[in-house]
């Protein structure tokens, strides 16, 4: 598949189709749904790349759930992590004595997931669990793993499923590699 962009034409290969990803998360419900069995839960998304990712995850959880969402800087339109995160917006509602899952699209080095986990935990929730769609394991720098984690992925940089590359793909209904001829962006 191509798609024209402003200045280059993005090369796009797909990693992961539509329905490994259904399958995948049909999956990752089942087992939240259990292991919550008789509880409530809430789901909170790292905006804006687990937005898909949450809202195809909430469908497949069998309990009383409720969803919240959280910012936090980003790559910008770089491909590179500045390794400082920032957060941009809070949660909504309280977290304490909550049962939470943290929803996100990527563990990549785990710097996101680490600040907000160690800030979410500060709020004394009841449990406070990580569910991540994919997983780069060879990139990581921090301690930290998904209780929940969709496909462990190789070093390459994707986009679909609601990851971007400076705001585009999002919409992509499966999960592609991004291949570029230039090696300046
Ligand atoms: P970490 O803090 O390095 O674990 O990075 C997590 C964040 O980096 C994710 O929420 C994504 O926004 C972004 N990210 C990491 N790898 C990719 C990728 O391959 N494509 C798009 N975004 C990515
Ligand atoms: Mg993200």
């Amino acid at each position: 598949m191509q798609i024209a962009g402003d200045k280059s034409l993005d090369k796009l290969r797909v990693l992961i189709t539509r329905e490994q990803i259904a399958n995948k998360v049909a999956e990752m419900g089942a087992r939240i749904t259990a292991d919550f069995a008789g509880q409530s839960l809430m789901l909170i998304g790292v905006l804006k790349g687990a937005t898909i990712f949450l809202a195809d995850l909430a469908r497949q959880i069998k309990l009383d759930v409720t969803f919240d969402f959280i910012a936090v800087s980003s790559y910008g339109n770089a491909r590179q992590q500045s390794g400082e995160v920032r957060l941009m917006k809070d949660v909504d509602q309280s977290v304490e004595g909550k049962n939470i899952i943290l929803v996100e699209d990527i563990l990549d080095t785990g710097l996101t997931l680490t600040y907000l986990k160690n800030m979410l935990q500060a709020h004394q929730p009841r449990a406070l669990k990580i569910a991540a769609l994919l997983d780069k394991v060879s990139r990581r720098t921090e301690p930290i793993y998904g209780d929940y984690v969709g496909f462990e992925i190789p070093d390459e940089f994707v986009v679909g499923y609601g990851l971007d590359f400076a705001e585009r793909y999002r919409n992509l209904p499966d999960v592609c590699v991004l291949e570029s001829d230039s090696e300046t962006r």
